[in-house]
């Protein structure tokens, strides 16, 4: 059984998921591919706080820090651990622009090793491209001519404008 989410962004956009039984809407988000405030994903950050304007659901498991019992009582909902038991609309606290999944082509501009596991680098993207993003989101890297791709966490901080240049980090290994 599924129920219909109704994901509501700040700029008047909305997508549509399934939420399968049992699953939290984070993770609905995820599978449909669409990106939604996200960092610990363990209700211990708030940084997935959103507001739920309709229908069932279970809180889930999370610290008070993250979510208070007020917050709770009036619809305040974390994502990461809400489990809807029906269709429901819920309000994301971000813009609709950074909840898509794009391709972009870009120059690395810097690189350094951090430390022997750990790699930082820049990318400028190509002429016209601009990229946004919200937190806990991360970026699929492919080097042109390989198949091969790698995930790796932006360093930048979010922005509520898109930007033309980037950072990343990821543990080598
Ligand atoms: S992502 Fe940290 S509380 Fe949901």
């Amino acid at each position: 059984m599924t129920h219909q989410i109704t994901l509501r962004f700040e700029d008047g956009a909305t997508q549509m998921i399934d939420c399968r039984a049992g699953e939290s809407v984070a993770d609905a988000a995820l599978r449909a591919r669409v990106s939604i405030p996200l960092d610990c994903r363990d209700g211990v950050c708030g940084t997935c706080k959103a507001t739920c304007a309709a229908g069932d659901y279970q809180h889930g498991d999370y610290v008070d820090e993250a979510l208070s019992a007020q917050e709770a009582q009036a619809g305040r909902v974390l994502t990461c651990q809400m489990r809807p038991s029906s269709d429901c609309v819920i309000e994301i606290a971000a813009a609709s622009d950074a909840a898509g999944v794009g391709t972009f082509h870009g120059r690395l501009t810097a690189s350094r090793a951090l430390s022997p596991s750990t790699l930082t680098f820049s990318i400028a993207l190509d002429d016209r491209q601009a990229l946004s993003f919200l937190p806990g989101q991360y970026v699929n890297v492919q080097v042109p001519g390989s198949d091969l791709t790698r995930s790796y966490s932006f360093s930048s901080g979010p922005q509520k404008t898109r930007c033309r240049s980037w950072s990343a980090t990821c543990r080598r290994g």
